[in-house]
């Protein structure tokens, strides 16, 4: 379920990510164009112009989400002095401002350190944390498969540097380029046909230095590739393990139909609204101080649905959160009968609880955003009324101990609470 964020960070988050689109463009741009025009492959002015200006523009972006990803202040000297924010600020000054008054040699290193900034593609990952809905294979793979170009492009480029081996060098730039393309692809996934190989010192040593780089890269990706398959759809596969046990235990237990039915559709309900996962056993794991920082996330929902929560104080809030344990009721269910043990408050989240006098009648029937099971908390009684869920219910518990625990020290939660108890009452 998407939570509703803040204006100014919707805004943020919008800003950012047009942000990390330019860094990625210029990260492409910059591990395509500037190997090629070192080798002596790119066309000639304006387009040198035209992109030297636009990898130094999207310098001054990395510069920006340097400060931003780090949150430091620019304001601070440090943040500046990090080497990588350095390489950039040498990125801002275009490299044919370079070529205008130092020589070739000077220029070609500053044409490395401007293909350095093709080392923002890792901007890719948090650009595509921004998708809520995003499935984990697509996440993973993507990265892999924006960067994989670059790095066979790269290759083939100082392959071609080299003298493209056997392949020699041709008139047709084209020709040349994709030869390189096809040794780069074949040394690098250390398939090596060898129809094209080395014929120098230089080139061997290059082949060689290409092959473990390949070993170690597409190492990565298969193993990532198999780990993505298996781990594909795990949530899904959970659930399915889930339900192959379930049915095995109601055939070895003779379940009479109907309660076969109810339990099918508890988990189909379970799945449709929560994936499968329970977010106990999600938090379970987890420092408490985020666990509380992730709670107060998670329970969103119910606090922009319960009216006297909305305005609390964040800090009652926080305790508040820390204590809720969602449940499940199914239609039909018993919450509670009528002369039990006051033991828990009930906020709904989502469906429908019937308030049942000792008759049976209807006293009240409660939606989301409601709470119930308070006046027996409060007054220390048993219950007055019965509550029953009239069709799947998300609920959110709080227990009595925590629930004397937050009315104690918040005197606005024991006033709303009283409030609720006089207008029921009076009803
Ligand atoms: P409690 O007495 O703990 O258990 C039964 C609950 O039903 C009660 O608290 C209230 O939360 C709820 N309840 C009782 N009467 C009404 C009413 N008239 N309208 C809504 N809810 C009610």
């Amino acid at each position: 379920m998407k939570r509703a964020l803040s204006a100014d960070a919707v805004l943020m988050r919008e800003y950012s990510q047009h942000l990390r689109i330019a860094s990625i463009s210029g990260a492409l741009v910059a591990g395509f164009w500037l190997p090629m025009r070192m080798i002596g492959f790119a066309p000639q002015l304006p387009f040198e112009i035209i992109f030297d200006c636009a990898i130094s523009m999207v310098a001054c972006v990395n510069v920006c989400l340097a400060f931003m990803d780090s949150g430091r202040s620019p304001r601070h000297w440090a943040g500046w002095l990090r080497p990588s924010v350095l390489l950039d600020l040498f990125c801002v000054i275009p490299i044919f401002v370079w070529s205008q008054f130092l020589n070739e040699s000077a220029v070609t290193v500053a044409l490395v350190f401007n293909l350095l900034s093709a080392r923002h593609i890792r901007n890719v990952r948090p650009f595509l944390d921004d998708f809520d809905s995003l499935q984990p294979v697509t996440y993973r793979l993507v990265p892999l498969l924006v960067g994989l170009p670059v790095l066979v492009h790269l290759t083939a480029c100082g392959w071609i540097a080299l003298g493209s081996g056997t392949a020699l060098k041709s008139s047709d730039n084209i020709l040349t380029y994709v030869k390189a393309i096809y040794w780069a692809f074949t040394t690098l996934t250390t398939v090596g046909y060898g129809d094209i190989s080395a014929n120098s010192i230089p080139q061997m040593l290059y082949a060689c230095g290409a092959q473990v780089v390949g070993v170690g890269v597409f190492g990565y990706i298969v193993s990532n590739v198999a780990g993505i398959l298996a781990r594909s759809d795990a949530a899904r596969e959970h659930h399915m393990d889930n339900l192959d046990k379930i049915e095995n235990y109601i055939r070895m237990h003779r379940i009479p139909n109907e309660l076969r039915a109810k339990i099918r559709t508890y988990y189909h309900y379970m799945w449709i609204n929560k994936k499968g996962y329970q977010d106990k056993t999600v938090l379970k794991d987890l420092p408490m101080t985020i666990q509380s920082e992730l709670l107060l996330h998670i329970n969103k929902p119910i606090i922009e649905k319960v009216p006297f929560l909305r305005g609390a104080d964040p800090e009652l809030l926080t305790r508040l959160m820390a204590q809720l344990k969602p449940r499940v009721y199914i239609p039909d269910e018993c919450v509670f009968k009528i002369d039990d043990h006051g033991d828990a408050l009930y906020f709904i989240q989502s469906g429908t609880i019937e308030v049942l006098a000792r008759d049976g009648s209807v006293i009240a029937t409660l939606g989301e955003g409601a709470f119930f099971g308070e006046m027996a908390l409060i007054s220390d009684r048993t219950r007055n009324a019965a509550a029953r869920a009239s069709s799947y219910c998300d609920l959110y518990v709080l227990q009595k101990e925590a629930f004397n625990h937050v009315v104690e020290s918040s005197p606005t939660f024991r006033h709303h609470i009283e409030q609720i108890i006089s207008e029921r009452k009076a009803a």
